[in-house]
């Protein structure tokens, strides 16, 4: 986890930026963009991701490193992979995943040269899996499916069924549509083309609001008694968003049965999961910056992870999102609040808790109000001020950040999850506030991550709201959230 002091002590990221989160997951400085080789070995949590030691840019790709025990404290270790000169993948090293090959590591991901994207693969011997060793042979697979007139191709999730090795690699159909590119191996070395597995209709607008040119960082699992199939969005040169389909995979195609957006907040792609020795499923998405690239520049870093999600099958077949409760152990002091009537249209200010690190579990009865919640992040005056809240009009949870910042070149705009509650029903709302990060979770079911860079330093309040007609808070619990040790 990011260590204050080492921060401080780090010339290339500017110390007085008050937006650098401080318990999600970053590197020391420069740039992040995918979380990659995601696994649990030898009881430390890996998280390797896309990387650029150079600036806070996306250039330049490497896999940069960090271990955890505890999924709260990261230690950064050193770079793992690096494009090597005058090699398959001279021109970076591009996203992909980890296995365990009967106890060695390995990892499957894509390198680039010139406009080649092919297969790579790596190994490490070392315990905390410090020092990769390249495959002499690479790239494991030299060509595209010759049959096929692809977009692009790239990314890798890769699963072992009885003795054989199967591997899904994003693609986009010319004309089509994206999709996931099926092979088979029996040593991760020698892959066999099968098919695609689902293939996106690039027209279609519904169910999911597009499915783009290309699919990038397909991955599939297992997970209660479904699969699923989670991609990434490419459109037209655009990340657009993450997707996520369960269904039913037997023949070894993939049929949907529910698909959703993963996270609509605005900021979050290219998740990616680990199945970690307690059989939870975890995922982790990379939250873009939402700010200006000379900010960014600025600032000496841009990209920051999800924390970690577990995900769970709901009883209606969808995929839930659910903060991991060791997150409990960073809280702090404690404040709470039980019974309060907020009438409609009025704002309960809430004086005694205030913060831009916090964690806030919030019980509500929306009652008959058209939309209840609460601002976070307010200046005392009301001129930033960020609302998350459940809007009937909107038919979901929102996140507003019309006003969450007086810089103009911030985004300002309503994020919308559609979500229908049952009659009479209560909501909790589970917020996570770290500095430029807000991550909210529904019912335990539905996530939204959204980025805010308030510019006033006393844009730190709480308070209450509810619109058309009263509200009830049954409970809220704020701790503030101290930094991992
Ligand atoms: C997704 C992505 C991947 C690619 C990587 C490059 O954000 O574009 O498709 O492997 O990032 O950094």
């Amino acid at each position: 986890m990011t260590d204050l002091n080492t921060l401080n002590s780090n010339p290339g990221v500017n110390p007085k930026d008050p937006h650098r989160p401080v318990y999600h997951f970053l590197p020391e400085a420069n740039w992040l963009n995918d979380p990659n080789g995601l696994i649990h070995w030898q009881g430390m949590y890996h998280v390797f991701y896309q990387y650029n030691p150079n600036g806070p840019y996306h250039g330049t790709l490497h896999w940069g490193h960090a271990v955890s025990k505890d999924l709260l404290k990261w230690q950064h270790l050193p770079v793992a992979l690096a494009p090597t000169p005058n090699s398959p993948d001279q021109d970076g090293c591009f996203s992909g995943c980890a296995v365990d090959n009967n106890g060695v590591a390995t990892l499957i991901y894509t390198g680039v040269r010139g406009e080649d994207q092919l297969p790579c693969v790596a190994t490490s011997t070392d315990d905390m899996l410090v020092t990769w060793q390249k495959y002499p042979g690479n790239p494991v697979i030299p060509n595209t499916p010759q049959d096929l007139d692809l977009v692009a191709y790239r990314d890798h999730s890769v699963w072992r069924e009885d003795n054989t090795w199967y591997q899904l690699i994003g693609a986009g159909i010319q004309q089509v549509g994206g999709t996931a590119l099926l092979y088979r191996s029996p040593d991760l070395l020698n892959w066999e083309y099968l098919h695609p597995i689902l293939v996106g209709d690039r027209t279609s607008t519904h169910p999911l609001p597009t499915t783009g040119d290309m699919w990038e960082c397909p991955a599939l699992f297992p997970l209660d008694d479904s699969h699923v199939l989670i991609i990434s969005v490419w459109s037209n040169h655009n990340l657009i968003y993450s997707a996520y389909f369960t269904g039913d995979f037997t023949g070894w195609r993939f049929t949907p049965v529910h698909q959703a957006v993963l996270d609509n907040g605005g900021s979050f792609y290219a998740p990616q999961t680990l199945l970690d020795d307690q059989g939870r499923r975890l995922m982790w998405g990379w939250l873009q910056e939402q700010r200006s690239d000379a900010a960014q520049r600025a600032s000496g870093w841009s990209g920051v992870l999800t924390m970690p999600r577990r995900l769970s099958i709901l009883p209606d077949g969808r995929l839930g999102q659910a903060p991991v409760p060791e997150l409990q152990k960073l809280r702090g002091r404690h404040q709470q609040y039980k019974g309060l009537e907020i009438p409609a249209g009025y704002e309960l200010v809430l004086p005694e808790v205030q913060g831009d690190c916090l964690e806030i579990l919030l019980k509500l009865a929306p009652g008959a109000a058209s939309q209840a919640g609460l601002w976070v992040r307010c200046s005392p005056d009301g001129t930033e001020r960020t609302l998350i809240a459940y809007d009937r009009e909107a038919g979901g949870l929102i996140i507003d950040r019309e006003k969450s910042s007086l810089d103009r070149e911030a985004v300002h705009d309503r994020r919308i999850t559609p979500f229908q509650p049952a009659d009479q029903e209560d909501l909790t709302l589970h917020i996570f506030l770290d500095r430029s990060v807000i991550e909210v979770f529904l019912n335990n079911e539905l996530a939204m991550a959204s980025r805010i860079y308030p510019t006033r330093p006393d844009s730190l309040g709480l308070c209450l709201a509810a619109v058309g007609s009263q509200a009830r808070i049954n409970s809220m619990d704020v701790w503030t959230i101290q930094a991992p040790e």
